[in-house]
């Protein structure tokens, strides 16, 4: 039995219909707090928090693997849930015998200036310091994401809104590719116990990955920047519009990623930014 921690959102829903896909049985954890995110038929669901030790040692119960793609950037503080959660799932891990399967991020790092990076980083190092056989996925950003948000932000005006200065490569990594390695860290046990560096096949800051999107929508002009001094002032804010800026601000200053997945699973599913541009991207990995 495998274990999806946040099985209903972006990553997850997509993990948990590649895992029922390859014939695994799968149990989904989340909180069901969106009537839109429901669990995927086919798996058996605990609703619940992950902050909460009692409903991890009940959702353990007969479980080989847990993977772990939960978050709660940026509705709440990292700390709360990135770090703390993901520390008790390791505990309540240790105790059932499972392995876990952490999703963290590229760049995660104990100094980095997103909070969200350091609580990463913090949940790698109590899975590194556990009894427990732990393997890690570094992603870079999700392409999917991002282009829905820069979509989202262009409104009626066609132009998409470009939070920092937004020239910063970034690897934009498809959602179905990240769970596509998910996947195979399941199916071929060999793989785990190892971390995983995920990018896309393209490097393009987020101005560019702007661009791209009024191409592809035939949106003229050129996207908009909201100017550094608003980004910082909004950075202040207590809450979800003050991590949000200060997220942008600090991906502005990210360090380069470097790939190490590709050449170890050279076969593992290549998603152009186009594809997902151009709404090509179907079907589970
Ligand atoms: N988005 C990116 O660009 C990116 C890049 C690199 C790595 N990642 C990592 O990839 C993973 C998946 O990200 P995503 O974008 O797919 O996230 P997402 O769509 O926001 O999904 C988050 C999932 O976690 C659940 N969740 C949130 N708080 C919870 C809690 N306290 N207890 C239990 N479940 C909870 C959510 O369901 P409920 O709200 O119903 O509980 C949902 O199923 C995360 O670990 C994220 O940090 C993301």
């Amino acid at each position: 039995m495998i274990l999806v921690v946040g099985g209903t959102g972006r990553l997850g829903s997509h993990v948990t219909g590649g895992l029922l896909a390859h014939g695994h049985r799968v149990r989904v954890l989340a909180r069901g707090r969106r009537p839109t995110r429901r669990v995927a038929a086919g798996a058996e669901a605990v609703q619940g928090s992950v902050t909460d030790p009692d409903l991890l040692e009940r959702a353990l119960a007969g479980v080989d693997v847990v993977v772990s793609a939960v978050t709660g950037f940026p509705f709440v503080d990292p700390a709360g849930v990135d770090f703390a959660g993901n520390q008790l799932l390791v505990r309540a891990a240790e105790g059932a015998g499972a392995e876990v399967v952490l999703v963290s991020v590229a760049g995660a790092a104990p100094d980095s200036a997103m909070g969200l990076f350091r609580a990463k980083f913090q949940a790698e190092q109590a899975l590194l310091r556990s009894s427990v056989r732990g393997t890690v996925i570094r992603p870079e950003a999700f392409a999917d994401l991002w282009i829905e948000l820069l979509a989202t932000t262009a409104r009626r005006s066609h132009r998409p809104l470009v939070i920092g200065r937004g020239d910063t490569p970034v690897g934009w990594v498809a959602v179905r590719d990240v769970a596509a390695l998910a996947v195979r860290l399941i199916d071929q046990p060999s793989l785990r116990g190892a971390a995983y560096t995920l990018s896309g096949p393209e490097q393009l800051s987020m101005t560019d990955l702007a661009r791209h999107l009024m191409e592809a929508r035939a949106w003229p002009g050129s996207p908009r920047h909201l100017p550094i001094a608003a980004l910082h002032a909004t950075a202040l804010l207590p809450g979800r519009p003050g991590r949000q800026a200060q997220a942008a601000l600090a991906m502005d200053g990210l360090p380069p990623v470097v790939d190490d997945t590709r050449t170890r699973i050279p076969d593992l599913p290549v998603t152009p930014v186009a594809d997902l541009l151009h709404g090509n991207h179907v079907g589970t990995p």
